[in-house]
């Protein structure tokens, strides 16, 4: 689609839901952005980038509201009946959404939420800043950038168990690896967090979810062991070290090929090492039988 039509169709769909909820939606908004922010700010943002789940901005243009009902309630039901743009989304992230059982009402007011803050293409810079003023009540914690050098071993040592956390909850390393020279190799239940930081988009989406585990996994294992604010941020720290000095990270796109092309090129060359090898023994050894045995029999 190129660029004209697509703002054109944004506009109109714009114009749609702002018909469709005008007098509710504004109603609504403060609901749904609270209600948005406890259920879905760990995986979701809106015109702030992937995290765990997809950026939802705009989604409303491209979804029903039936739909996004339905797959709010239940992502894995629709996806197993066969909808073909629930499976396509789930094969993109391969992670499984949790079910949301909330009432109607409550979804509603999420879905206005999304829309009012999905505008058209050219108004995107002020959404931006809208978002920008409804997180910034959050208590302020200090980057995982400024971290110190003691912080960071502090936060590897929550990781792999060494030290407990406050509150009693397993350590990190129980379900995830991750490659770093500071903890010995992990749990490989659950993805590898070596790159985490970054494929979240770093503190924010991190934090998110170490503050509030939308895993089923991990709830279950934090339900009433949460780790408290200081112990997410030496995780934290600890997980932005391990991203930052992982020697294969290429600055930030594309970072999968080089590592497991590098992986690749390095396998294929010990088999090519190795059959090289057996070749060349193969022969001496064959050689020096021969050898002896035309002397033998002689
Ligand atoms: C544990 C992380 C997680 C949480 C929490 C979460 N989602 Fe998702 N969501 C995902 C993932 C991952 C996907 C991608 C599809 C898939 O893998 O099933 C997704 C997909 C979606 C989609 C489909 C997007 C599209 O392009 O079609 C919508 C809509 C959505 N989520 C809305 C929500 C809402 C609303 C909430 C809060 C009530 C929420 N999600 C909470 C992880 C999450
Ligand atoms: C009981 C096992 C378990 C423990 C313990 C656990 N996790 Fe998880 N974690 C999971 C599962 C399962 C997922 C879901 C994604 C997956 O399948 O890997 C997950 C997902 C995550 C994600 C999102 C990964 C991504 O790429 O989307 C992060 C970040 C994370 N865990 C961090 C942590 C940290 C930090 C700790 C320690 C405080 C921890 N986890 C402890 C099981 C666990």
């Amino acid at each position: 689609m190129n660029n004209e039509r697509k703002i054109k169709t944004n506009l109109k769909a714009a114009l749609l839901w702002s018909a469709l909820f005008f007098p509710a939606g504004l109603l609504m908004a403060q609901d749904g952005a609270a209600l948005f922010k406890t259920n879905c700010s760990a995986c979701h943002s809106i015109g702030k980038g992937r995290l765990v789940g997809p950026d939802l901005k705009g989604v409303t243009n491209k979804r029903s509201e039936e739909w996004l009902g339905k797959f709010i309630k239940a992502s894995q039901s629709l996806i197993n009946s066969g909808d073909a743009d629930a499976k396509a989304i789930f094969d993109e992230f391969k992670v499984v959404m949790p079910d949301f059982n909330l009432p109607d009402a409550d979804i509603k007011a999420i879905i206005a939420h999304i829309a009012s803050q999905s505008p058209a293409e050219a108004e995107q810079a002020a959404t931006v800043e809208v978002v920008e003023t409804a997180t910034s009540n959050e208590p302020a914690m200090p980057g995982s950038e400024v971290a110190s050098k003691e912080d960071i071993k502090k936060g590897s040592e929550l990781f792999s168990g060494k030290t407990s956390f406050v509150n009693g909850g397993p350590s990190c390393l129980s379900c995830h690896n991750v490659s770093n020279e500071q903890v010995p190799a992990g749990g490989l239940l659950a993805k590898d967090l070596t790159s985490v930081y970054s494929r979240l988009g770093g503190d924010a989406g991190l934090q998110g979810i170490l503050k509030s585990f939308p895993f089923p996994a991990m709830a279950h294992s934090y339900k009433n062991r949460p780790l408290t604010d200081e112990e997410v941020r030496l995780v934290s720290a600890f997980l932005y070290d391990a991203d930052k000095s992982n020697i294969y990270q290429v600055s930030n796109s594309g970072n999968g090929i080089f590592i497991y092309g590098g992986g690749i090129a390095l396998v294929v060359l010990l088999i090519l090492i190795a059959l090289l090898w057996y070749n060349r023994k193969k022969n001496n050894v064959k050689y020096d039988i021969y050898n002896r045995q035309i002397k033998s029999s002689n």
